[in-house]
């Protein structure tokens, strides 16, 4: 499976998949692109740092959403992308594009959706929000990418404790060991062809281990 990941920022999520696929946890793996619309996104250096294509396509360079989106399209292509992996990606994909990958992009989300998601709901907002709301348990969810905001089929979900002493940078930090296990384990899943998708809902074959 040929793997594209998508980044704005730091690229921990990236370096976790990239770590698995080094260590044999996902067969017949291969990220063959990294893209990001920023240009000192530190992803791109984890990415060149393992000899992967590192790419930077940003919107300030086209009229549009939709010339911006249509070059990410183009690049995703010309690498032959089976699968896109949202990491850290500050950005709404175009309908085009994801229609181009239908339950075939998946995005990893620092809250257990439906709950603290959707416009305006990332990185550490998502943690103030939930510190803000007094919640006694977050977590990190991995789900398909359909064309509304974190509204795709949910993959995995995994659990985070809140603690009454947490600020955001410590619930950050909780939550981020979270999506490092995460995402790895759902882009195995579905390199090894166990996601069923049912409508909304996603049925894992053979367990979820
Ligand atoms: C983090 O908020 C993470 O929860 C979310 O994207 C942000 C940056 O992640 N998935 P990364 O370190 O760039 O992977």
């Amino acid at each position: 499976t040929r793997i594209g990941v998508l980044i704005s920022g730091g690229g921990t999520n990236l370096q976790a998949l990239i770590d698995a696929i080094e260590a044999g946890r996902i067969p017949d793996a291969r990220i063959v692109v990294v893209i990001s619309n920023r240009k000192t996104a530190y992803g791109l250096e984890r990415a060149r740092a393992h000899g992967i294509p590192a790419e930077c396509v940003l919107k300030k360079d086209f009229e549009s959403e939709e010339a911006f989106n249509g070059a990410i399209l183009e690049r995703l292509k010309f690498y032959r992308v089976d699968l896109v992996v949202l990491a850290g990606y500050l950005s709404i994909l175009s309908p085009e594009v994801v229609r181009a990958y239908p339950n075939r992009i998946i995005n990893i989300h620092p809250s257990l959706i439906p709950a603290f998601c959707g416009k305006g709901f990332y990185g550490e907002r998502v943690h103030r929000a939930v510190l803000d709301y007094g919640v006694k348990v977050t977590g990190a969810t991995v789900h398909f990418v359909d064309e509304g905001t974190d509204t795709g089929p949910i993959i995995l979900q995994r659990p985070v404790e809140v603690r009454d002493d947490d600020d955001v940078h410590s619930l950050t930090a909780r939550v981020l060991e979270v999506e490092h296990q995460l995402l790895p384990e759902a882009v195995r899943l579905f390199v090894e062809g166990r996601l069923v998708v049912e409508g909304r809902k996603v049925r894992i074959l053979g367990g979820s281990e």
